[in-house]
Formats: C-alpha cells, sequence, structure tokens
C-alpha cells in the first residue's frame, strides 16, 4: 500500500530552511489563509467544560449542523475531518476482496483506507478534462462492486461533476460517496438527494471554508439507517468538547466567512490569470475550490515546486501519472499570490 504523503506545518518546513515559520507562503494544503472566526478563540477561551468527556452521541453538533444544511439531525453524523468519516465508510461498507471504485487523479484517502480493510481499489480514470468516466464505471462494476468516492469539486483537478452524471452513478448498484470538501467555494450540491437515494452519502467539512483545518471537524449528510450504523462504529468520543464551541461560534459568525469564502474564489481567479498570462506555456485548469490545478510545459513542474520550496513558497506537486506535470496552488492571499509569481517567474527564468 502507498502512503498517503501529507504535507508538514509551517514551523517544520521553516525550520527545515532556517527561517521563521511567519516567512513561509503556504500554498500546499488548501488551508484558509484568513483563519478561523475571531469568535472561534473566544468560545474556546471561555469553554468551561474541558475536563468532562464530550457527547458521544454528538447531540449538539448534530443540530447546529442541522440548522447549517438545513437537514434533520438523524441524517448527520460529524467526525475528526471529513477524513474520519471516509475511513468510517470503508471501515462500515468494505471487507476483503469487496471493489471499491476510485476515479483519478483524485483525492489520495480513498485507495488507503479501502487497502486498509483489505478491499481492491478499481481505478476508473477520469477523462482529459477529468470528468467522470460514467459508461466506464458501469462496465467496471461487479458483483464485489461496494462503493464508490467522488470528489466534488474534485481534488486536485477542481472541477465539478454535474448533478445528472451523480444521478446517473447513483441508479449504478452500489453506495455513492460525494466528497463536498470544497462545497462553500461553488454552492454546488447533491444534499438535497439524500431523501431520494438511500445509496448517497454526501460528505463535508470546516477545514477549508471555515478555517478550522487544525481543529477537525467533517460532517455527513445520509440516511438515517447508514448514520446509526456509523454511530455503532465510531469511536465513542471521536469529537471534542473544544470541537462543539467552535462550530457553534463558526456558525454564529457565517457572514464572515463566507465574504472570505467570495474573497478567495475572486483572488482564484486573479492567480488563474497572472499564471496564464505570464508563464510561457502554462495552463490553469478552471477550478470551484480554493485551489487551482496549472501544468506546467517540457516536464518541468517537479523542478518548479522544489525550487520553489527552498525559497519557502509551497506548492503540490503529486507523484499520480495523469497529473505529472502539473502543479496545485491553493489560493491565498494577494500578497502571498504576489510573492508566488514574482518567485514562480525567477525559477522559471534560472531554468531556461
Ligand atoms: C476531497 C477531500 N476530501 C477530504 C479531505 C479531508 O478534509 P478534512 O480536513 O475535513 O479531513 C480533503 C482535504 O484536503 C479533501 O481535499
Amino acid at each position: 500500500m502507498k502512503a498517503y504523503t501529507a504535507i508538514d506545518p509551517p514551523e517544520v518546513l521553516a525550520a527545515r530552511l532556517g527561517i521563521s515559520a511567519s516567512e513561509i507562503i503556504k500554498l500546499d494544503g488548501n488551508e484558509n489563509p484568513y483563519g478561523s472566526s475571531p469568535k472561534v478563540a473566544l468560545a474556546l477561551q471561555a469553554h468551561p467544560w474541558y475536563h468532562v468527556y464530550p457527547d458521544p452521541a454528538q447531540r449538539g453538533v448534530r443540530q447546529a449542523l442541522s440548522e447549517y444544511v438545513g437537514m434533520n439531525a438523524d441524517s448527520i453524523i460529524a467526525g475528526f475531518g471529513s477524513d474520519e468519516l471516509i475511513d468510517l465508510l470503508a471501515r462500515l461498507f468494505v471487507g476483503i476482496g469487496d471493489e471499491v471504485i476510485d476515479l483519478p487523479p483524485t483525492f489520495g484517502m480513498y485507495p488507503i483506507v479501502v487497502e486498509t480493510q483489505g478491499g481492491q481499489v478499481i481505478s476508473v480514470p477520469r477523462t482529459k478534462h477529468f470528468d467522470v468516466d460514467v459508461d466506464a464505471v458501469a462496465k467496471a462494476i461487479t458483483k464485489n462492486t461496494k462503493l464508490l468516492f467522488l470528489a466534488n469539486p474534485n481534488n486536485p483537478t477542481g472541477n465539478i461533476s454535474s448533478e445528472k452524471t451523480i444521478r446517473q452513478l447513483l441508479e449504478l448498484d452500489l453506495i455513492v460517496v460525494v466528497d463536498e470538501t470544497y462545497f462553500e467555494f461553488c454552492g454546488k450540491t447533491v444534499a438535497h438527494l439524500v431523501g431520494k437515494y438511500e445509496n448517497l452519502v454526501v460528505l463535508r467539512s470546516l477545514s477549508k471554508w471555515a478555517g478550522l483545518a487544525g481543529l477537525r471537524l467533517g460532517y455527513g449528510i445520509m440516511n438515517p439507517v447508514i448514520i446509526e450504523r456509523l454511530m455503532t462504529i465510531k469511536p465513542p468520543f471521536n469529537l471534542t468538547v473544544a470541537t462543539e464551541a467552535a462550530l457553534v461560534a463558526t456558525l454564529a459568525d457565517r457572514q464572515l466567512l463566507m465574504d472570505r469564502v467570495h474573497m478567495l474564489v475572486a483572488e482564484r481567479e486573479r492567480l488563474t490569470e497572472l499564471i496564464t498570462a505570464n508563464v510561457t506555456g502554462a495552463h490553469c485548469f478552471p477550478s470551484e475550490g480554493n485551489f487551482i490545478l496549472c501544468q506546467f510545459p517540457d516536464g518541468i513542474a517537479p523542478r518548479v515546486q522544489s525550487a520553489l520550496a527552498q525559497r519557502g513558497v509551497f506548492i503540490r506537486h503529486f507523484r499520480d501519472p495523469h497529473i505529472s506535470d502539473c502543479l496545485r496552488i491553493s489560493v491565498g492571499k494577494p500578497d502571498q499570490t504576489d510573492t508566488l509569481i514574482k518567485n514562480l517567474l525567477e525559477v522559471i527564468e534560472e531554468m531556461s
């Protein structure tokens, strides 16, 4: 099994380069450069119950999420990041010899959780423009196929699969996990289909739009029957009391956080235009997330990534052969974009 290549935190990157963490331009984790709501720090400071275990039934968290999502709390479960729910779903549905459809290039955790369960990953590569090949998926399904993971918007390509495509997948005989970790950046969801399709699981996260990546909170929206089974197998205290306090404070500051989301969406377009206009031969794929995938000419992508890292500017290169000539850049603040572009042009100039 290949290990997931996780990113390092700023202090580790800074120590490696012998600079301070505040000098790092960190555009490799799709994190929110504006941080969490200021109300979160206040709520964490005021919280009186850190010595008591959190509610194993997640009542407060599920109720708060239910109001945010507009669905009943019995259709919602929270996890230690959407990562934990991806893992729990594999634990629930995948056994030795079961097959799971993966749609590369996509989020790297899906194959890992499947193989951990002794399942077999069936890769159905996306088309040239990273669309899902529904016919190829249908052909790949056997009596052993249990699950399909679809990131929407897809990470790292940034594109969306239409509701029509997702409905076609839902008509196939398997559980379809639509991972909407970047939902707030595009506003497109299939959560409204949960009542109609018992085999639909929608995942969301507070890591990106709400800037809570370090606190770890994701949630799933699905049929209450699946929720009950997940509640049975999850660790009893998979959330912390701090998480609940942070969630309530976050949702009370929704407007500020969504204003930041809109700033990031505008900055994503500016970043795309700057690269397209200034880097000869580079192509940025249209994105609906808080990141863009850019294709670079002449096989320079990995060298550009490491040259930028030497300068304290961190972006992401993936070993996946479908996108080995590409780099994924998380959208930062405008000054981070400017520093990135300056350094990008300099390292490309040095290479030529
Ligand atoms: C598509 C996708 N799913 C899930 C995750 C995990 O998110 P979380 O921080 O909620 O565990 C990520 C993180 O980058 C992601 O890109």
